[in-house]
């Protein structure tokens, strides 16, 4: 049999006092390799311990910076390299943009990346061996008990002045831990099969609770937030009503909230002597029939309502509003073309509000004017 090799000397203490003297004791005695375990933290004994701040931020920092310097790399790459694009008129390195994504991706990295850094670069994870498992004094300083452990790497360490050491502080039990003899090539504890069956029992459960929760749960009442309602949705089908339709006709004569019937249906006649132009051609109403004309009415009657349609014969050209019949058609009459239409012009009482319609009259009066000018509009 091997001869075993020792690991550390340990003692137990009482209080949480008894450790504080304790450690300062064998800090001043110059020991620097040993470690004190406790039932729980106490305040006050990393300082006394003479521990130097945690390592971990650096890692944090490196990780973070990495994080954001990728981030920003991969969306300079995929914008203005991969698929150039200009989004909102922004240039392609759109810095206040990405500011968002790279914040993200930098707490993520950083975090995640310490955390992974902590359990397999600081506990060296698979590895879960410490010669400390499983001894009398673990059992002991994770129940009632403070112990300290020397370890017999420390330069000044001899095991029989260390042992009387502790005892002179007053430690009880104090005793010797050895390593276990295939300690460094059983690395790979973590991965037995105890473990293994754990994580996978562990994943069959969060994911059969997280399929049950998003694809049955929230479809059963009350965790449904009323997705099942008594309503009629207005292409559906009912037996509710004799025509099976949903979707309800209003009642005859009735009238949308704000709208205004047009009171000359088939009635040009009518509209030509009952309705006057409320708007005086004043320049701001003639911009917006300029702007009205030229947008829903030139295409067929093309800039100067001469007739020379864009559309290229594919509708019918429509005559010149330059006739001596419309020049002498009162307003109204034009009002009741652009409300109902004429023939295979459409109605554009959809495009135009009223006062819209009665601005584009006028600028056809002008543009009529225009087209048809008599000595006295030189003067
Ligand atoms: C899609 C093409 C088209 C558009 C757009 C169009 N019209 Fe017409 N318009 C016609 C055609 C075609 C006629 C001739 C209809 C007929 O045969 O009676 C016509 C006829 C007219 C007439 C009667 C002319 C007459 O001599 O009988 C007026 C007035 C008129 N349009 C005004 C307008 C105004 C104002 C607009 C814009 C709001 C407009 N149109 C938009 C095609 C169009």
């Amino acid at each position: 049999m091997k001869e075993k090799t020792l690991f550390s000397i340990t003692g137990l203490f009482d209080s949480s006092d008894e450790i504080g003297h304790a450690v300062e004791a064998v800090v001043k005695a110059g020991y620097k390799k040993y470690d004190v375990n406790t039932p729980f933290p106490v305040h006050g004994l990393d300082t006394k311990m003479k521990l130097p701040p945690s390592k971990l931020g650096y890692f944090a920092l490196v990780l973070g910076l990495m994080g954001a310097s990728a981030a920003l790399f991969f969306m300079w790459w995929s914008i203005s390299k991969d698929y150039p694009i200009i989004i909102g008129g922004k240039p392609y390195f759109a810095l206040p943009a990405f500011i968002p994504i790279t914040f993200e991706v930098t707490v993520l990295t950083a975090s995640v990346g310490t955390v992974l850094t902590m359990l397999f670069l600081f506990f060296r994870l698979p590895n879960i061996n410490h010669p400390l498992q499983d001894t009398n004094y673990m059992r002991n300083v994770s129940n009632d008990k403070f112990g300290i452990s020397i370890e017999a790497e420390d330069p000044l360490f001899e095991a029989g002045k260390v042992k009387d050491f502790l005892k002179s502080l007053n430690a009880q039990d104090v005793g010797e831990i050895y390593f276990e003899e295939d300690e460094t090539a059983d690395s790979t504890r973590i991965f037995s099969p105890k473990f293994i069956a754990f994580l996978i029992v562990t994943a069959v459960i969060i994911s059969g609770v997280t399929y049950f929760t998003l694809n049955k749960l929230l479809f059963m009442d009350p965790f449904n937030f009323m997705e099942e309602q008594q309503r009629f949705a207005p292409e559906g089908q009912t037996t509710f009503f004799k025509d099976t339709r949903m979707m309800r006709t209003p009642p005859a004569g009735a009238v949308a909230r704000g709208a205004m019937p047009y009171m000359f249906a088939n009635e040009p006649d009518s509209a030509a002597k009952e309705l006057i132009n409320p708007l005086q051609p004043d320049e701001k109403t003639l911009a917006l029939g300029r702007e009205k004309f030229n947008t829903y009415c030139s295409p067929c009657h093309d800039y100067l309502a001469k007739g020379n349609s864009r559309l290229m014969g594919q509708f019918p050209n429509p005559p010149s509003l330059h006739s001596e019949k419309v020049r002498n058609w009162p307003d109204g009459r034009i009002f009741h073309v652009i409300t109902e239409g004429q023939n295979v012009m459409p109605s554009y009482a959809k495009q135009l509000e009223p006062n819209e319609r009665w601005a584009v009259i006028l600028y056809i009066r002008a543009l009529q004017r225009a087209m048809n000018a008599k000595e006295g509009d030189l003067k």
